[in-house]
């Protein structure tokens, strides 16, 4: 990270700064990731007409991308999310853009300004049946019957698309009910028509069993665009065309040891990578897997890299490497120095096959056994710096992306204002602006009363005060921890 490591920082304004999802254009890391925008890629919209089941595009890009009005298109958000929508022309949409509503943004997990691709369906039958339950807390108090009410309106002459797993929304007079589509038959789409069986008998589906739509992914992530790129790169490059590799001649990375202070991103990166690239992912918490009892520490990480391997391509990810890996000289345990043996080993006997990379984080390298960091085990090391002043705008952005801001809330002053803090900083001072607006807020309403005013829930806005609020009660861990070596 090119931080200059003085007061005086300037902002250096660039597309990419703008555009989260965007690579700099000369920048030979990105070089992989850039190729992959197409014509079918276009950037998400807010729908005009709230169905469902439509995706809305400009006549000139629906001729450009071969689609007729009425046709079944595959729809592909992120964390491998896929629909299918029924198109319809729309000359007010632009021509880069496409218009869905909100529940299919959610079912998609993108948002406004994320890119989706869409493809030609041609293979979508006519559903035999398919089986739907309500959110619970939708229909809190709903007495009504929900087949009559609710779902026989929302799919009677309509011939929409469903996918498993999706969630809808119906209105019924002023109530809007969600449900889920739990299963279809014969496949994971169809189309429900007049001849298919919708079944909604079951307990209704509980809201906080469902995956959240803030599961994190790549674009949670700020200021980390070298490192994302670069990550992504040796993960899913090798692992989705081994024979890139293969070819010319060379082994894939094999480890990636991500390393920098505590709060700057590395275990959500791996959790991106896991949410993001589709590949199987396992997980090791350092100090999980270490056992008092003989032998077992060693057979747990043998189990962890088998299972991997059965269900390769995978990547395995140790969080906090350097509980199990300490320098072998520099520790006392027994058990530690037969781990560090037995990951040396279960690396070194990967390479061959290389269609598992081994990702690790650490806040100290430089107590990781040296025997890990060469050439065929993790021979590919990132480096999480402290933010400059352009990542910290990046990091805020995200985190106030869902915020209701004030009008005076200026993000560049706060981000120049915030030297030496990393992501978690931010998150907290951004958490703490609102906990502020909160306060400020509580002597208008009635605790005693269950519901507050609609008013008072609209003026709720955090406002610049509340940052310098929480600018003046907040420390970056940096400073905190000047007296730590890494
Ligand atoms: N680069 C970043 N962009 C956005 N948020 C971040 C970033 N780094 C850290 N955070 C915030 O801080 C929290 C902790 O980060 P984490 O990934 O656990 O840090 P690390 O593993 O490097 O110690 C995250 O859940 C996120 O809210
Ligand atoms: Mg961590």
């Amino acid at each position: 990270m090119a931080e200059s490591g003085k007061g005086n920082e300037k902002l250096v304004w660039n597309a990419a700064m703008v555009a989260p999802n965007s690579y700099p254009e000369h920048d030979p890391a990105t070089a992989i990731l850039r190729k992959k925008s197409a014509p079918n890629k276009l950037i998400v919209d807010d729908a005009t007409n709230d169905d469902n089941s439509v995706l809305s595009l400009s006549t000139a890009t629906m001729e450009r991308l071969k689609f007729y009005r009425g046709d079944m298109v595959l729809i592909k958000g992120k964390k491998r999310r896929d629909t299918v929508l029924i198109v319809l022309a729309d000359d007010n949409v632009e021509d880069s853009k496409v218009r869905i509503n909100k529940v299919v943004r959610q079912n998609l997990r993108v948002r406004l300004g994320d890119v989706v691709s869409l493809y030609a369906c041609t293979d979508i039958k006519y559903g035999n049946r398919i089986h739907v339950l309500p959110i619970d807390d939708s229909v809190e108090g709903v007495t009504g019957n929900l087949f009559q009410n609710y779902l026989k309106p929302y799919f009677i002459e309509a011939y929409r698309p469903v996918r498993k797993g999706d969630i809808f929304s119906v209105r019924y007079g002023t109530h809007t009910a969600e449900f889920k589509v739990i299963e279809t038959d014969p496949a994971v789409y169809c189309i429900v028509a007049g001849g298919t069986v919708i079944h909604c008998e079951g307990e209704p589906v509980k809201r906080k069993d469902q995956p959240k739509h803030l599961d994190v992914g790549y674009d949670d992530i700020g200021g980390c665009r070298r490192q994302m790129a670069q990550i992504r790169e040796v993960v899913e490059l090798p692992l989705s065309h081994p024979q890139l590799f293969k070819s010319i001649g060379i082994e894939p990375p094999s480890g990636i040891l991500m390393f920098g202070p505590p709060g700057t991103g590395k275990t959500m990166m791996a959790r991106a990578v896991a949410n993001e690239s589709g590949v199987f992912f396992f997980l090791i918490n350092g100090p999980e897997i270490m056992s008092n009892v003989t032998g077992e520490s060693e057979e747990n990480l043998r189990k962890a890299f088998k299972e991997a391997e059965k269900n390769s391509p995978a990547v395995i990810f140790i969080d906090n490497l350097d509980s199990i890996a300490p320098k072998r000289d520099k520790t006392n345990g027994e058990v530690e120095r037969r781990v560090v043996s037995e990951l040396l080993a279960l690396m070194d006997g990967f390479k061959s096959r290389s269609n598992v990379v081994v990702m690790a984080a650490t806040n100290c390298p430089n107590s990781i056994d040296p025997a890990l960091r060469r050439f065929g085990r993790f021979d590919l090391e990132i480096d999480f710096g402290i933010p400059n002043l352009a990542e910290r705008l990046e990091i805020l952005r995200i985190h106030t992306r869902d915020m209701k801001l004030g009008h005076d809330v200026d993000l560049e002053q706060i981000a120049s204002e915030t030297y030496g803090y990393v992501g978690s900083d931010i998150a907290s001072l951004c958490s703490q602006a609102a906990m502020q607006q909160i306060r400020e807020k509580m002597d208008l309403f009635d605790l005693d009363d269950e519901t507050i005013d609609a008013k008072i829930l609209n003026s709720l806005a955090v406002t610049m005060d509340n940052f310098r609020y929480a600018l003046r009660v907040s420390k970056p861990a940096a400073l905190r921890e000047t007296s730590r070596s890494l």
